[in-house]
Formats: C-alpha cells, structure tokens, sequence
C-alpha cells in the first residue's frame, strides 16, 4: 500500500508488517525517514517535520539520511551515483515528479539533461529498489549507478551477516560486528561468484526467532558490489549494484537510458527465522517461475562418469535411476562435440557422433520409456580454443588486443555482448531442444572473467553488463521458445546464485561439494537467503570422490540432501542391491514430505555446529524434522529439539513411532531425536490430528 501526505512530497510505503517512508524538502534533498515496523502517515509526516540533526565543523547534514547520495555537493559519505560529462562531475539534481502506479512508486529528479527515477515496489513486506537514467544531454560516462541505498535507524551494536565462501564451500555463514568505515563484499569475475552471495542481514540483537533484522539482496548475475558502512555518528546505510568499482560502468549516449538490476529489502522482526522466510515466501511467489509446482527428483551423471559417457552406459544408470523413484534423468558434461576431457569441445553443441551416433533422440527416448523427463548439461557462454567454433571465430571471445588469452580450465569466455554470438548460441541450442525431446537444462558457467575486452568497443567497455543481459535474453529467449523445459542454474557449483537469475531458472546447483556433512553448513547458510525449492542436493558415492573420501551411511548421506531438492548422483552401477533398495525407500519417502520441503515454513532448529542440528518444516497440518548427530561425545543423550510454527492446543501424531505428542509440549519442551554415534540422520513427521 502506498500513502501520500497532501503536499506530495512525503511517501509511506507499507507492506503487511512493515513500513517505509520517504520525503523530498524544499531544497529537493531526498531524505529517508523510516524502514522497520507499520507506521501512519501522520508518523511519517511528523518525522519529515523533524530537522535533520544540528552538524558543526567538518560534518555534512546530510550525510547518512539521503535516500540515495549521489556524488557532489556537501556529502561525503559513497555516492550511490556518480557519473560525469565532458565538462563536469556528479549530479544537483531538481526534483520534477512522483508517478504511483500498479503498487509502483517511481520519484523523478532531472540534472540537465539526466533523468534519475528511483523505483519502489512492495511485494508484501520486501520492498524492491531500482534506478533509472535516461540521457538526453550530452553523451555521460556513469561510473557508478547503484540499484539503492538502505539506511538503518540510529541503534547501537550493529552486527553484519554474510555468506561467504569459494568453490566446494559456498555460502557459509558468518556474523561479526560492524565497526566504523566500510565493509565491501562484491564479485569482480563477471559472474555472481563463490565468494559471497550478494545477501547482508543487520541486527543487534537479533536471535533466530526473534528481533529486528533487515536484510537486503541484490538481483545481478555479473560483477558486484555491497557497501556497508559504519558512519560517524553510528548511523548504517547499505549501498549495493552492478559493477565492481567506480572506474567505469557504461556510457550513455544522447537518447540512451541505463535500468539498474533490483536491490530487495526486508524488514523483520521475527529474528533470521522469520527474516529468511520472508525471503522464502517471497521469491517462491514473485521470483521463482513456476514456484508452486514442486520439482523433480534428478539423477545427474556428472560424479558417476565425469567425461567418460557413452549411450550403452547412461542407459544403464537411467534403468537403476527409473528403479529407485528418479523422476529426471540428466546427462551432465560430455555428450557433445570432441568432449572427452575439458580440454575440447566447448562451443559445438551437437552430440558427440562416436558417442551418441543417432544423436540424442535414442537416449531421450529410452529415458522417457523408463518414466522419467530427459535433461542434459550445456555451458553456453565459453569455449574451448580446440572447438570447431572458436577456429571458425576467434573473435568471438572477450580478449584485450596484443595480451595473452588466459585459459581456466582450458576455455575462453565468449563476448555475448556480440549480436552475432547470442544469435548463433540461441541457434545451437534452439536446434538442440528442437532436436531431442529434452525437458531440462543444466546451464553451468565454469570460469570467470580475466581479459573482460572488446577491442573497438570504447572504454567504460559495455561487456560488463551486457553480457549479463545477454545471458538473461538468451535464457528468457529459450524459456519462451520451449516453455515445458526447466532450466538449472551452475557455475562450478553455486557460482552464479542470486535473485536475478532465480528469476528465469528453476533451480540452481547450490555446491560442486556434495560431501553430505559439509553441506549441512552450507545449506544452513544458502537457507538464510533462498528456499527449499531451489536448491539442488545430491546423493553421492561413500567414501566421497570429489573431495575428501569422507565415508558416511546412505542415511546420513539421503536426510542431508532431503533438505532441498533431492538428487541422486552417484554411480548406480556400483550400488549393491540393498543400496538401491534402501535408496528407493528414501526417494520414496523424500517424495512424501516434498511438499512441505519445497513449499513448507522452514525452521532452523539447531545449527550445524558439531553436535546435534535439524531443521523442521511446516506446510498446513503436517510438520516434518530432518536431523544430523554429527559426533556424539561420553555417550550422552542428544538433547530434545524445541519445534517450532505448532499450535500449542492441538495434538500431533507421530508417522514414525504412532506416539501422539501435544502442541505445546514439543514446543516447550521438545522432542529428543533417536540419534548415537557419529553421522546419524532420521526424519520424523508429525501430523496434526
Ligand atoms: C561444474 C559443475 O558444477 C558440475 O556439476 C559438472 O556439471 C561439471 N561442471 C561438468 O564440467
């Protein structure tokens, strides 16, 4: 809802449980008044009555309470916008108008011939943030646009929280204390990154179930940039958007306009619990596509077989995977081209003709005889030198002229910023899912940037971001060419996570790490931002091939991945027949609690922090507990698990013991998980009665 005082210079933007206001005073400063809990109008007004604190000496007023700093002029905290002509730097803007529209608010400031808008959209209680510059000046060079800045109120003893990481170790969660200057988190690879996912919450006293927590989320798969910053008089404002420096974002030419990515905030007062599922609810419902239909259990063949795919063999692991309950059966890297190591192939996205001589039909086919959808990897964006495409178009990858062409994992970046190579990918691979009844990609991204050049393309170079937006059209190009087929996204594991791709893929792999301990923490860390739904979890191989031979039982190996969506990547050929059994009656009661996984309320009952940990989720009457003994120490007894979003009046029974337990009793007091010795897992359901 969005509520405007008489003189149209104060806005309040209000969502179920939360409120936001703004106000432009005379001088045309936009000053931020309010983000936290539902206040009136009059509230809002009686704060822009207020003047801004008395400054003295070398001290700017303004500075910590505008709404979005621009460079220039008496503020000296980072501009959120900076941009400069021929002739001058920074921005005095004019404040022209406010249009409200669907839910929309949009409040335009003119500078010369630059139109700054700054947009907001309640989607229950996130609110999204973005700008628009439209040129109709001379050409302006934009050093920096960011999406919004978030100011906190005045408090004391803010704590930041991030997930952090690298590669096989994403998305970890660490909490520290926010001392004076500034914290930058950011990626400057290209691609959203392992390092960071591009998420901060702040409290100061926050617990998992209660106090305040804000949070703010960035939508942008290409380089990036938060800034946290501790100011002077301990006021926080929150400053985040594409790019990763402010040497150069773009340039606008006369008639040309620049729409940022969207920068999402939420206010919270049910702690990171009901912070993170804020953000569940609200990316299932306004971000995901297709969020109330659950997703499938996948077999991947990636840790089965690396490179070394043949037809005869993925049929055999399809007719094990069909046999377990694997409803999506997916053929990872290697089916294509001269692939059969990484050292070629990248680029040519037809089936490799020694391996798959009728091409992909055949395999699809069988797979579908068997019950399950058909899916495939591809990893558009690169190349490798040795590929019938890049001897035909060395041009056609990012490259600063006279400089080494730098190879990971043997392989270019193509510059989709180029017509010519989003044109000839989305020929390649509108040919592929014409060609094959395939019903789902695996889209991965395996290196990121080194030599980000476009030789004739002037300096700031548009390849930064257009080749975000190209990756975007060329996805969103395919979504509608083939609406049936879903589409995942990878890089090297969770290297490209964040609302904007969420926005145009079903699901993403969340680690290239599946070792089932590790991932409990990394879970742990991804759940703060992004539902159940999305994230992808395999079962693998014990003892764990990819990365540390750690042995594990498939129990505790099938409840970890249980936690997202479940996927089975293994070598199957190599499962005794118990196994298979064992791993079918797990994929069969994974299918049963589905639902409340992927759609469900979740509640992180204990961290993984050594000893016990468990998450409950609850969807309607039916509650479900996954939990983890990692290492049980002097044989004592795991301690009982508090559960959570229950009705304390009514009575649950219990799926696996026939106990019945009243509501308030596992609130108060717990339910004590049966649970010894090292790497134990079991899922209790209960349900309402
Ligand atoms: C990296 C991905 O994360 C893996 O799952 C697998 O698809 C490999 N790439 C294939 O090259």
């Amino acid at each position: 809802m969005l509520e405007i005082s008489r003189d149209g210079r104060t806005w309040l933007l209000t969502g179920p449980s939360s409120g936001y206001a703004v106000h432009v005073t005379g001088r045309d400063e936009l000053v931020h008044l309010h983000w936290g809990p539902r206040i009136a109008l009059a509230d809002a007004e009686a704060l822009a009555a207020r003047p801004l604190p008395e400054v003295r000496g070398f001290e700017s007023a303004l500075d910590g309470h505008e709404e979005y700093p621009v460079e220039g002029g008496p503020r000296f905290v980072r501009p959120a916008l900076s941009v400069r002509t021929e002739e001058r730097r920074g921005t005095e803007w004019a404040f022209e108008r406010y249009d409200a529209e669907d839910g929309e608010l949009r409040l335009r400031f003119t500078d010369a011939g630059l139109a700054v808008t700054l947009h907001y959209r309640t989607r229950d209680d996130v609110i999204e943030r973005w700008v628009t510059l439209e040129n109709q000046g001379p050409p302006v060079e934009v050093l920096r646009a960011d999406s919004a800045t978030w100011t906190l109120p005045d408090r004391d003893g803010w704590r930041l929280s991030q997930l952090h990481g690298r590669w096989a170790a994403e998305s970890r969660l660490v909490r520290s204390e926010l001392t004076y200057g500034e914290k930058v988190i950011g990626s400057r690879r290209g691609h959203t990154g392992h390092q960071h996912l591009p998420w901060v919450a702040l409290d100061t006293d926050a617990t998992e179930e209660r106090g305040e927590v804000y949070g703010c989320a960035l939508g942008w798969s290409g380089s990036w940039r938060i800034a946290v910053a501790g100011l002077p008089d301990a006021r926080v404002q929150i400053t985040g958007g594409a790019g990763h420096d402010d040497s150069g974002l773009l340039r606008l030419a006369t008639g040309e306009s620049f729409t940022t990515p969207v920068f999402a905030g939420l206010w919270s007062d049910g702690g990171f619990g009901g912070a993170s599922r804020a953000w569940h609810a609200y990316q299932r419902a306004y971000v995901v596509p297709d969020a109330d239909r659950d997703r499938f259990v996948l077999f991947n063949s990636w840790e089965a077989t690396e490179f070394d795919i043949s037809e005869e063999q993925q049929q055999a692991l399809a007719a094990r995977a069909a046999a377990m309950g694997v409803e999506l059966f997916v053929v990872d890297d290697g089916w294509f081209g001269a692939r059969t190591s990484d050292r070629a192939g990248l680029g040519d996205w037809t089936p490799n003709p020694d391996r798959f001589p009728q091409g992909l039909k055949p395999l699809a086919d069988h797979v579908h005889d068997l019950g399950m959808r058909f899916g495939i990897w591809v990893e558009p964006e690169m190349v490798n030198p040795d590929s019938d495409l890049y001897r035909a178009h060395p041009d056609w990858v990012q490259y600063q002229p006279g400089r080494k062409r730098t190879k990971f994992r043997n392989q270019l970046v193509l510059n989709l910023a180029r017509d010519d190579v989003q044109e000839y990918l989305f020929g390649q691979l509108d040919a592929l899912l014409s060609g094959a009844p395939i019903d789902y990609v695996k889209w991965d991204f395996n290196r990121s940037f080194t030599d980000a050049g476009w030789p004739g393309d002037p300096y700031p170079q548009r390849l930064w971001v257009d080749h975000v937006r190209a990756f975007y059209a060329l996805v969103d190009r395919l979504r509608a060419a083939h609406p049936g087929v879903a589409f995942e996204s990878c890089s090297g594991g969770g290297g490209r996570i964040d609302l904007g791709v969420l926005s145009r893929t079903d699901q993403v792999w969340t680690s290239d790490n599946t070792d089932p301990l590790d991932r409990l923490a990394i879970q742990h860390g991804f759940s703060q931002l992004h539902p159940a739904r999305v994230m992808a979890a395999w079962v693998t191989d014990s003892p764990n091939v990819m990365l540390n031979g750690r042995v594990s039982s498939l129990r505790f190996r099938f409840v970890s991945a249980m936690a997202g969506v479940l996927g089975v990547g293994g070598d199957l050929t190599r499962w005794s027949a118990e196994e298979l059994a064992e791993a079918r009656d797990w994929v069969a009661l994974y299918k049963e609690i589905r639902p409340l996984v992927q759609r469900g309320d979740l509640y992180r009952l204990r961290p993984p922090a050594g000893g016990l940990s468990a998450v409950q989720y609850v969807l309607g009457d039916e509650t479900v507990v996954l939990a983890w003994l990692q290492a049980q120490h002097y044989g004592e007894p795991v301690p009982p698990l508090r559960l959570r979003g229950l009705e304390p009046a009514a009575s649950y029974v219990c799926r696996e013991t026939g106990e019945v337990h009243r509501g308030a009793v596992l609130l108060h007091h717990g339910l004590r998980p049966a649970l010894r010795g090292d790497l134990d897992a079991t899922v209790i359901r209960l349900r309402r009665i």
